[in-house]
């Protein structure tokens, strides 16, 4: 099977200072990432490159098997690479018009977009929020509409900057809960994070960001396996 995502000689240089410097990064269909690594390390930065918004230098990078460039960035990525904030842009309107914005700019009509938003809110818990504006939202609520924003454009790979940081408690767990439902219909996940439920979601695979270098770590056996 082709690999979703490769790419060879990534490299991004501020002055003097090499930011990063990835020799290659595979991201397989259907599969979960975490990306580790200390505040500044360039964690954002990466997932800002693989969804076109910064440029880096790259040797060669392919998408399902087709050789593409991230710069300019290409239109097959822009609804296949989806990225969400680590506080995310809540537009002044309903909920229903937040989750249908990219719909609605893609000229979906109508009746399948209702459609599919309210899919989307459904998958997200936060039909709870129907008619309501982002002023009355909460944190964790917020995160969820930001990610059924993403997820109802059916993007093939989501990239997620810190989606637990200013979460705790139940708001935190129903978004831990959303990611392997997202794995399950075949989407992959990179997740910039330092939370250690993400981490240890089953079959996460471990990606750290140490001075440029990435680091690759397969999923961690878990206790209950046998040896
Ligand atoms: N355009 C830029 N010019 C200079 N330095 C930058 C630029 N963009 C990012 N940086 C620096 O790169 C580092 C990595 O930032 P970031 O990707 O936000 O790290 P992380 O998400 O891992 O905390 C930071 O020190 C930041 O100041
Ligand atoms: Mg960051």
């Amino acid at each position: 099977m082709n690999n979703l995502l490769t790419i060879h000689g990534l490299r991004l240089q501020f002055g003097e200072r090499v930011l990063l410097d990835i020799d290659h990064l595979d991201i397989t269909p259907a599969s979960a990432y975490v990306l580790t690594g200390t505040n500044g390390s360039g964690k954002s930065t990466l997932l800002r490159i693989l969804c076109g918004l910064e440029r880096a230098r790259i040797d060669a990078a392919s998408f399902m098997g087709e050789p593409i460039s991230l710069w300019p960035y290409p239109s097959a990525l822009r609804d296949a690479v989806l990225y969400v904030h680590q506080h995310p842009v809540m537009f002044s309107t309903t909920v229903e018009a937040n989750v249908g914005y990219g719909l609605a700019a893609r000229g979906i009509a109508r009746a399948a977009l209702a459609q599919r938003v309210a899919d989307a809110m459904e998958w997200a818990g936060i039909t709870h929020l129907h008619g309501t504006q982002p002023q009355h939202w909460s944190g964790g609520e917020k995160q969820r509409v930001a990610l059924a924003r993403a997820r109802v454009l059916r993007p093939k790979l989501l990239l997620l900057d810190e989606p637990t940081a200013n979460l705790d408690g139940p708001a935190r767990e129903q978004v831990i809960g959303l990611i392997p439902t997202l794995l399950a219909e075949g989407r992959s996940v990179i997740m910039a994070c330092h939370d250690r439920d993400l981490i240890g979601l089953p079959g996460v695979r471990r990606l750290k960001l140490k001075d440029g270098r990435l680091e690759m770590r397969e999923p961690a056996i878990s206790a209950d396996s046998p040896p």
